[in-house]
Protein backbone atom coordinates (compact mmCIF):
# COMPACT_ATOMS: atom_id res chain seq x y z
CA UNK A 1 0.00 0.00 0.00
CA UNK A 2 2.22 2.66 0.86
CA UNK A 3 4.84 2.12 -1.94
CA UNK A 4 1.27 2.20 -4.53
CA UNK A 5 0.59 5.75 -2.63
CA UNK A 6 4.35 6.92 -2.68
CA UNK A 7 4.27 5.68 -6.71
CA UNK A 8 1.30 7.94 -7.05
CA UNK A 9 3.23 10.78 -5.52
CA UNK A 10 6.32 10.46 -7.51
CA UNK A 11 4.44 11.35 -10.59
CA UNK A 12 2.54 13.49 -12.04
CA UNK A 13 -0.46 14.68 -9.98
CA UNK A 14 -3.26 16.70 -9.91
CA UNK A 15 -5.51 17.08 -6.45
CA UNK A 16 -5.36 20.72 -5.89
CA UNK A 17 -8.23 21.73 -8.07
CA UNK A 18 -6.27 25.11 -9.18
CA UNK A 19 -3.20 27.07 -8.31
CA UNK A 20 -5.43 29.22 -5.74
CA UNK A 21 -6.32 26.45 -3.58
CA UNK A 22 -2.85 24.79 -3.99
CA UNK A 23 -1.50 27.80 -2.27
CA UNK A 24 -3.76 29.05 0.29
CA UNK A 25 -3.26 25.24 1.58
CA UNK A 26 0.16 25.99 1.71
CA UNK A 27 0.11 29.18 3.06
CA UNK A 28 -2.00 27.55 5.86
CA UNK A 29 -0.10 24.55 6.86
CA UNK A 30 3.15 27.04 6.57
CA UNK A 31 1.72 29.45 9.61
CA UNK A 32 0.07 26.21 11.93
CA UNK A 33 3.98 24.70 11.20
CA UNK A 34 5.46 27.99 12.06
CA UNK A 35 2.96 28.54 15.58
CA UNK A 36 4.52 25.19 16.65
CA UNK A 37 8.41 26.47 16.13
CA UNK A 38 10.08 25.89 19.96
CA UNK A 39 12.53 28.34 19.53
CA UNK A 40 13.82 30.81 16.63
CA UNK A 41 17.19 28.39 16.31
CA UNK A 42 15.31 25.53 16.57
CA UNK A 43 15.59 22.55 13.85
CA UNK A 44 12.48 21.88 12.37
CA UNK A 45 11.58 19.03 10.35
CA UNK A 46 8.75 19.07 7.52
CA UNK A 47 8.53 15.00 6.54
CA UNK A 48 6.44 14.50 3.76
CA UNK A 49 6.70 17.93 2.61
CA UNK A 50 4.89 17.85 -0.45
CA UNK A 51 5.42 21.22 -2.43
CA UNK A 52 5.65 23.55 0.46
CA UNK A 53 4.89 26.31 -1.54
CA UNK A 54 4.95 28.35 1.86
CA UNK A 55 8.69 27.03 3.07
CA UNK A 56 10.21 30.54 3.76
CA UNK A 57 7.85 31.28 6.33
CA UNK A 58 8.24 28.42 8.56
CA UNK A 59 12.14 28.90 7.91
CA UNK A 60 12.09 32.33 8.97
CA UNK A 61 10.22 31.41 12.40
CA UNK A 62 13.28 28.34 12.81
CA UNK A 63 16.98 28.57 12.72
CA UNK A 64 16.96 25.67 9.64
CA UNK A 65 14.37 24.10 8.14
CA UNK A 66 15.05 20.73 6.88
CA UNK A 67 12.18 19.32 3.90
CA UNK A 68 12.02 15.96 3.32
CA UNK A 69 9.92 13.83 1.06
CA UNK A 70 10.79 10.27 0.00
CA UNK A 71 9.69 11.32 -3.70
CA UNK A 72 12.64 11.82 -5.54
CA UNK A 73 10.11 14.17 -8.31
CA UNK A 74 8.95 16.27 -5.22
CA UNK A 75 12.49 17.04 -3.73
CA UNK A 76 13.37 17.77 -7.27
CA UNK A 77 11.12 20.54 -7.41
CA UNK A 78 10.92 21.82 -3.90
CA UNK A 79 15.10 22.19 -4.58
CA UNK A 80 15.04 24.00 -8.05
CA UNK A 81 12.29 26.63 -6.05
CA UNK A 82 14.03 26.97 -2.78
CA UNK A 83 17.96 26.19 -3.69
CA UNK A 84 18.77 30.34 -2.63
CA UNK A 85 17.84 29.75 0.68
CA UNK A 86 20.22 29.44 3.16
CA UNK A 87 18.20 28.23 6.51
CA UNK A 88 16.29 25.91 3.71
CA UNK A 89 17.56 21.86 3.22
CA UNK A 90 15.98 19.34 0.53
CA UNK A 91 16.80 16.08 1.97
CA UNK A 92 15.57 12.07 1.38
CA UNK A 93 14.57 10.52 4.29
CA UNK A 94 17.94 8.33 4.21
CA UNK A 95 19.66 11.81 4.44
CA UNK A 96 17.35 13.00 7.28
CA UNK A 97 18.61 10.23 9.28
CA UNK A 98 22.69 10.15 8.33
CA UNK A 99 22.53 14.07 9.34
CA UNK A 100 20.12 14.55 11.87
CA UNK A 101 19.94 12.17 14.31
CA UNK A 102 19.33 13.36 17.79
CA UNK A 103 19.19 17.26 16.53
CA UNK A 104 15.71 17.68 15.85
CA UNK A 105 13.38 20.03 18.00
CA UNK A 106 10.30 19.46 15.80
CA UNK A 107 9.19 17.26 13.44
CA UNK A 108 6.26 17.69 11.28
CA UNK A 109 4.53 15.08 9.45
CA UNK A 110 1.43 16.36 8.25
CA UNK A 111 -1.28 14.50 5.82
CA UNK A 112 0.97 11.98 5.59
CA UNK A 113 -0.36 8.97 7.42
CA UNK A 114 -3.30 7.90 5.64
CA UNK A 115 -0.72 7.19 2.82
CA UNK A 116 1.61 4.52 5.60
CA UNK A 117 0.80 1.27 6.01
CA UNK A 118 1.80 -0.58 9.55
CA UNK A 119 5.28 -1.29 8.86
CA UNK A 120 5.93 2.10 7.26
CA UNK A 121 4.35 3.63 10.09
CA UNK A 122 6.47 1.80 12.74
CA UNK A 123 9.67 2.63 10.41
CA UNK A 124 8.49 6.40 10.89
CA UNK A 125 7.56 6.66 14.52
CA UNK A 126 11.37 5.07 14.92
CA UNK A 127 13.03 7.34 13.06
CA UNK A 128 11.22 10.10 14.78
CA UNK A 129 12.13 8.91 17.61
CA UNK A 130 16.16 8.69 17.11
CA UNK A 131 15.89 12.40 15.54
CA UNK A 132 14.29 14.46 17.89
CA UNK A 133 16.60 15.27 20.59
CA UNK A 134 15.17 14.32 24.28
CA UNK A 135 12.40 16.49 25.15
CA UNK A 136 11.78 17.34 21.23
CA UNK A 137 8.42 16.89 19.73
CA UNK A 138 6.91 15.26 16.89
CA UNK A 139 3.31 16.49 15.33
CA UNK A 140 1.17 14.30 13.43
CA UNK A 141 -1.65 15.91 11.49
CA UNK A 142 -4.09 15.57 9.11
CA UNK A 143 -5.09 12.16 10.40
CA UNK A 144 -8.26 10.75 9.09
CA UNK A 145 -10.25 9.14 11.74
CA UNK A 146 -12.25 5.83 11.09
CA UNK A 147 -15.27 7.60 10.46
CA UNK A 148 -13.88 9.87 8.16
CA UNK A 149 -16.12 9.77 4.45
CA UNK A 150 -16.15 11.29 0.88
CA UNK A 151 -19.59 13.30 1.53
CA UNK A 152 -17.70 15.10 3.72
CA UNK A 153 -14.31 15.58 2.24
CA UNK A 154 -16.49 17.55 -0.62
CA UNK A 155 -18.34 19.54 1.98
CA UNK A 156 -14.66 20.61 3.34
CA UNK A 157 -13.13 21.44 -0.69
CA UNK A 158 -16.52 23.51 -1.02
CA UNK A 159 -16.56 25.51 2.15
CA UNK A 160 -12.86 25.88 1.58
CA UNK A 161 -13.06 27.12 -1.45
CA UNK A 162 -16.30 29.35 -0.53
CA UNK A 163 -14.15 31.37 1.89
CA UNK A 164 -11.21 31.82 -0.10
CA UNK A 165 -12.61 32.52 -3.86
CA UNK A 166 -12.15 29.14 -5.48
CA UNK A 167 -15.77 27.92 -5.12
CA UNK A 168 -16.59 27.51 -9.01
CA UNK A 169 -13.02 25.70 -9.64
CA UNK A 170 -14.19 23.40 -6.70
CA UNK A 171 -16.95 22.09 -8.11
CA UNK A 172 -14.96 21.69 -11.66
CA UNK A 173 -12.59 19.99 -9.26
CA UNK A 174 -14.91 17.78 -8.20
CA UNK A 175 -15.71 16.52 -11.55
CA UNK A 176 -12.47 15.93 -12.66
CA UNK A 177 -11.56 14.03 -9.23
CA UNK A 178 -14.51 11.64 -9.63
CA UNK A 179 -12.49 9.94 -12.47
CA UNK A 180 -8.64 10.74 -11.72
CA UNK A 181 -6.58 8.40 -10.79
CA UNK A 182 -6.45 9.72 -7.08
CA UNK A 183 -9.79 8.41 -6.60
CA UNK A 184 -9.07 4.93 -8.45
CA UNK A 185 -6.34 4.40 -6.24
CA UNK A 186 -8.20 4.99 -2.72
CA UNK A 187 -10.93 3.02 -4.23
CA UNK A 188 -8.86 0.36 -4.59
CA UNK A 189 -5.53 0.28 -1.99
CA UNK A 190 -7.52 2.89 0.44
CA UNK A 191 -6.51 5.22 2.99
CA UNK A 192 -5.51 4.14 6.79
CA UNK A 193 -7.25 5.84 8.80
CA UNK A 194 -6.48 6.07 12.75
CA UNK A 195 -8.97 6.25 15.70
CA UNK A 196 -7.90 8.53 18.51
CA UNK A 197 -7.14 6.02 21.30
CA UNK A 198 -5.61 3.94 18.76
CA UNK A 199 -2.88 6.61 17.77
CA UNK A 200 -2.42 7.65 21.10
CA UNK A 201 -1.53 4.21 22.55
CA UNK A 202 0.90 3.92 19.02
CA UNK A 203 2.56 6.71 19.69
CA UNK A 204 3.18 5.33 23.62
CA UNK A 205 4.02 1.97 22.80
CA UNK A 206 6.97 3.75 20.74
CA UNK A 207 8.62 5.72 23.14
CA UNK A 208 6.56 9.62 23.24
CA UNK A 209 4.32 11.23 25.86
CA UNK A 210 1.62 11.86 23.54
CA UNK A 211 -1.65 14.01 23.43
CA UNK A 212 -4.19 15.43 21.17
CA UNK A 213 -3.57 19.01 19.42
CA UNK A 214 -6.36 20.98 18.61
CA UNK A 215 -6.74 22.63 16.49
CA UNK A 216 -5.48 20.02 12.99
CA UNK A 217 -3.72 21.58 10.79
CA UNK A 218 -4.90 23.06 7.43
CA UNK A 219 -8.12 23.15 6.62
CA UNK A 220 -9.74 20.47 7.71
CA UNK A 221 -11.28 19.98 11.58
CA UNK A 222 -12.87 16.82 10.83
CA UNK A 223 -9.50 15.28 10.52
CA UNK A 224 -6.91 15.27 13.86
CA UNK A 225 -3.19 16.15 15.12
CA UNK A 226 -1.33 14.81 17.78
CA UNK A 227 1.69 15.79 19.98
CA UNK A 228 4.43 13.51 20.83
CA UNK A 229 7.07 14.03 23.41
CA UNK A 230 10.46 12.02 23.50
CA UNK A 231 10.43 10.81 26.65
C1 LIG B 1 -0.89 14.99 0.83
S1 LIG B 1 0.85 15.18 0.60
C2 LIG B 1 1.22 16.15 2.03
C3 LIG B 1 2.15 17.25 1.72
C4 LIG B 1 2.33 18.27 2.85
N1 LIG B 1 2.81 17.66 4.07
C5 LIG B 1 1.03 19.00 3.12
O1 LIG B 1 0.65 19.12 4.27
O2 LIG B 1 0.41 19.47 2.17
C6 LIG B 1 1.47 13.59 1.02
C7 LIG B 1 3.00 13.45 1.00
O3 LIG B 1 3.34 12.19 1.56
C8 LIG B 1 4.36 11.58 0.82
N2 LIG B 1 4.11 10.14 0.83
C9 LIG B 1 3.08 9.50 0.28
N3 LIG B 1 3.18 8.17 0.48
C10 LIG B 1 4.32 7.99 1.18
C11 LIG B 1 4.97 6.84 1.68
N4 LIG B 1 4.43 5.64 1.51
N5 LIG B 1 6.13 7.00 2.34
C12 LIG B 1 6.66 8.24 2.53
N6 LIG B 1 6.08 9.37 2.08
C13 LIG B 1 4.92 9.24 1.41
C14 LIG B 1 4.22 12.12 -0.59
O4 LIG B 1 5.44 12.10 -1.28
C15 LIG B 1 3.60 13.48 -0.40
O5 LIG B 1 4.53 14.52 -0.51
Amino acid sequence: MAQAWLDFWNGTHRIYVNDRHRRVHYDKVAADIAALVPRPDAVVVDWGCGDALAAEQVARACGELVLCDAAENTRRRVAARVGGEARIRVVSPEELARDYAGRVDLMVVNSVLQYLDEPALGALLRDAKALLRPGGRLVVADVIPPEDDLVGDVRNLLATGWRHGFVLAALGGLAAMFFSPYRKLRAEIGLARHGEAELLARLAAAGFRAERLRPNLGFDQRRMAFSATKA
